[in-house]
């Protein structure tokens, strides 16, 4: 099993808090994004692929109504949050990580939890680095959800389930997330990329064939996606779409998915000037993802790496969510022969890089990028290569 020693880890620690063996465990992995970027509120594409670090849930029923959560990873030996069914609602200060499972029960028991009769006890526990843009927290609401859904019979199909994720970061953690992070938990395949569409939710695994492989660079800039930038990024995208509703007549928009660059070209003047610099990025990603698709069908790794660069010009130049440290990683990689693209990867503000690369060259790369990046900024990046893994599963 992928990650056993976590596993191991968090099973045993269910043993020794409850005296008891669990009765269920769950597994979710955290997610890269690959291309398209900020598309999937905006009803676009994105390229992902779930990474092969995760999270364990391991849980059982309690006989009484009480809810008891431990965070093997919180604090140097894990942090415990109790509640009552009829106490279940979003945690304000101290205990926030258990907003994360507290939501994901809270809408897997469609908002009711107290109906749901019986509480339950779980220890939880992973390899995500937190606050790397890897989504741990996506990682944790899937295993989450995959888990109670077997405690308590729910019978709710992926989709439904990676929605049950996002509603818990809405209303509960405070992020206004689309659903990429939980659709890539639930969706990712061994050895390939999942290609979504976020308009119809439908999932499509593309093979990345052997040549080349992802680095991740985390850098030591923490993204808080919780902080408000998210969250107006979002508001100027919709902003944007109902503008161009309103002036492509005789065409359907309802989000900036339905919007080209031409129109974009044509019709910016009439928005503001941040709301149309913010607008421009959904909409470019979404033909780089296009174009992504048809170049990965011909073997193009390197037409795709370009993408990739392009992807995170844009991103710097008019979303404004990159920053210092991800512009410095994607320069440094631009002048490395072996690396075929970079961009920053997920909300932004922070957070990891994914450089497309020549496996073969690893180590070097990641010297070189290391090197660039502490004469800079005087601390290390993490650099490591991803397995595309398999998405989220009942393990035990
Ligand atoms: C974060 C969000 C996702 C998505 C990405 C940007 O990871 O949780 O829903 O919007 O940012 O593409």
């Amino acid at each position: 099993m992928l990650n056993q020693e976590i596993y191991d880890k968090v099973v045993a620690r269910f043993e020794s808090e409850f005296g008891a063996k669990p009765e269920t465990v769950a597994y979710a992995p955290g997610r890269i994004e690959v291309l398209g970027n900020h598309t999937d509120y905006n009803e676009g594409y994105v390229f992902s692929a779930a990474i092969d670090k995760g999270t364990f849930f391991a849980v059982s029923p309690s006989a009484d109504e009480k809810v008891t959560l431990v965070a093997l990873d919180i604090g140097a030996s894990g942090q415990k949050f109790e509640c009552a069914l009829a106490d279940v609602a979003p945690v304000k200060s101290g205990a926030t990580w258990a907003n994360y499972p507290l939501g994901t029960f809270n809408w897997l028991m469609g908002g009711a939890p107290a109906k749901a009769g019986k509480g339950f006890k779980a220890v939880f526990g992973g390899n995500i680095p937190l606050g790397a843009g890897l989504s741990s927290s996506a990682a944790l609401e899937m295993a989450t959800a995959i888990a109670l859904q077997k405690i308590y019979g729910t019978s709710f199909g992926k989709t439904d389930l990676a929605k049950i994720g996002q509603k818990a970061e809405h209303t509960f953690a405070g992020c206004p997330c689309g659903l990429l992070d939980q659709a890539s938990s639930m969706y990712g395949k061994a050895g390939a990329l999942v290609k979504s569409d976020f308009r119809y939710n439908t999932f499509e695994t593309v093979s990345m064939g052997e040549g080349a492989a992802f680095m991740m660079v985390k850098s030591n800039a923490r993204h808080a996606l919780v902080d408000g930038a998210y969250a107006t990024r979002r508001q100027a995208c919709e902003d944007a779409a109902k503008y161009f509703a309103g002036v492509l007549r005789g065409k359907e928009v309802t989000h900036l998915r339905d919007v080209t660059m031409a129109e974009w070209v044509l019709y910016r003047g009439g928005l503001g000037e941040t709301t149309a610099r913010r607008a421009v990025h959904p909409i470019g990603e979404d033909e780089r993802v296009i174009q992504g698709a048809a170049l990965l069908e011909k073997g193009d790794i390197k037409g795709f790496g370009a993408l990739m660069y392009d992807s995170h010009e844009s991103s710097r130049n008019w979303f404004e969510n990159s920053c210092e440290e991800l512009d410095a990683i994607v320069d440094a990689a631009k002048a490395i022969p072996e690396v075929y693209g970079a961009r920053l990867s997920g909300g932004g503000f922070g957070g990891s890089c994914c450089l497309l690369v020549d496996p073969a060259a690893a180590d070097g790369i990641a010297a070189k990028i290391v090197k660039e990046y502490k004469a800079r900024f005087g601390d290390e990046p993490v650099c490591s290569l991803i397995s595309p893994s398999d998405g989220a599963s009942l393990v035990g």
